[in-house]
């Protein structure tokens, strides 16, 4: 019904004059998840305004992202923060060439917030809207920097909470999934790990922070086996392992719905099985970073996503593979300016659309 209204709407409209117009100065919108975000993002590398506001809080109680919960939050303080965005960035409409915004995948009720906002917005501006997504532009946070832009063949490796994946992008931007997970993504591991130990979400920072105090190599967990050349990820395993173990701490006996448990450990413990965790999944992580570059010979290589801010991955990373990008960690986790980076490396080469109506896709894949 909306939709159609909005095409009505926008039937009505001249867009020629400023779809013509070059397109340097972005203002993009994230909200695939628990992070309402905006952005103002000049010739997709220079970052005008960066406005992110975090639901962490609110989903804490809760152990973890209640859907409906999110969504609610997005229309509370969409409007707020590009209106902040714009303040920071000391401009107004005028300014700015094209909107762009997370069209998935995410959760649906989240991402239409977004969706909704953008369309309303670049009708209203008359300006040209650009749908993106979400998992792809984190790869594309590594364009956010003052030095040499990164070339292309651009081997990336994008850990989110929802996805693990590497990726291989072409010059004119198309792409290749070279691996990504069996099952959980390294984020959710985290997550659950985190749970199981009683530390708060999000559980990776958490994880990362108690694992200071632990011994490493304490625990050998294993490491999933998908043949020699696989790039595939796979970390139910290890996370069952890790249950297992703290199961054996506690004196509990194995039952099928464990993993929703939380379970009292001495502090040492907690520690060392959260560095043990950490130090398996790291090792995983760049070994198969490591077999893609090898194997494909990328111009650049870059890491993105939540796990991406985890500091021993990093350190990891940068010892393997010496001339990887390494993003700074306000572009790691969800937010806008990666929106605005690869939405103008789209608008350069053409990917834009001719109605600034989009659909919001919870499982997009493409483009
Ligand atoms: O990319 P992201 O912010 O959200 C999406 O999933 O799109 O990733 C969130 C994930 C969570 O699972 C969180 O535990 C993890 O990133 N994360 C970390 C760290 N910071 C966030 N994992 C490990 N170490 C961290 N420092």
């Amino acid at each position: 019904m909306l939709f159609f209204y909005l095409t009505k709407i926008y039937n009505t409209l001249d867009m020629k004059s400023s779809t013509s117009k070059e397109i340097c100065t972005i203002l993009a919108i994230e909200s695939s998840c628990d992070e309402t975000a905006c952005a103002i993002v000049r010739d997709g590398r220079e970052v005008l305004a960066n406005v992110v506001a975090s639901q962490a809080d609110l989903h804490a109680q809760f152990g973890g992202v209640v859907p409906e919960v999110a969504a609610r939050s997005h229309i509370e303080v969409m409007i707020p923060v590009i209106e902040d965005a714009l303040k920071t960035a000391k401009m107004t409409w005028d300014d700015i060439d094209a909107i762009a915004v997370t069209r998935g995948p995410g959760l649906i009720g989240s991402l239409l917030i977004g969706v909704l906002t953008a369309e309303v917005l670049a009708i209203e501006k008359q300006k040209p809207l650009i749908g993106v997504n979400h998992i792809l532009a984190h790869a594309f946070a590594s364009f956010l920097t003052d030095s040499e832009q990164p070339g292309f063949p651009l081997l990336a490796l994008v850990v989110s909470g929802g996805d693990s994946r590497l990726l291989l992008f072409q010059e004119d931007l198309t792409f290749e999934t070279l691996g990504a997970t069996r099952d959980d993504a390294a984020g959710e591991a985290f997550d659950k790990v985190a749970k199981l130990l009683g530390l708060p979400y999000p559980g990776g920072p958490n994880i990362s922070k108690v694992a200071l105090d632990g011994d490493d190599q304490k625990y050998t967990f294993p490491k999933a086996k998908l043949g020699k050349d696989s790039l595939e990820y796979s970390f139910s395993g290890l996370k069952t392992a890790v249950l297992r173990q703290v199961q054996e701490i506690a004196g509990d006996q194995p039952g099928l719905t464990d993993l929703r448990k939380t379970y009292q450990l001495p502090p040492q413990a907690v520690s060392d099985i959260a560095a043990s965790f950490e130090r398996t999944v790291v090792e995983t992580l760049v070994e198969k970073l490591v077999r893609a570059s090898q194997a494909h010979s990328p111009k650049s290589i870059a890491i993105g996503g939540g796990v991406s801010a985890n500091k021993r991955l990093r350190e990891a990373v940068l010892k393997a593979l010496p001339q990887a990008r390494i993003i700074p960690f306000e572009y790691c986790t969800d937010n806008a300016a990666m929106i605005g980076a690869l939405s103008y490396q789209m608008a350069q080469r053409g990917h834009i659309a001719e109605s600034p109506i989009l659909e919001a896709d919870s499982s997009l894949d493409a483009l």
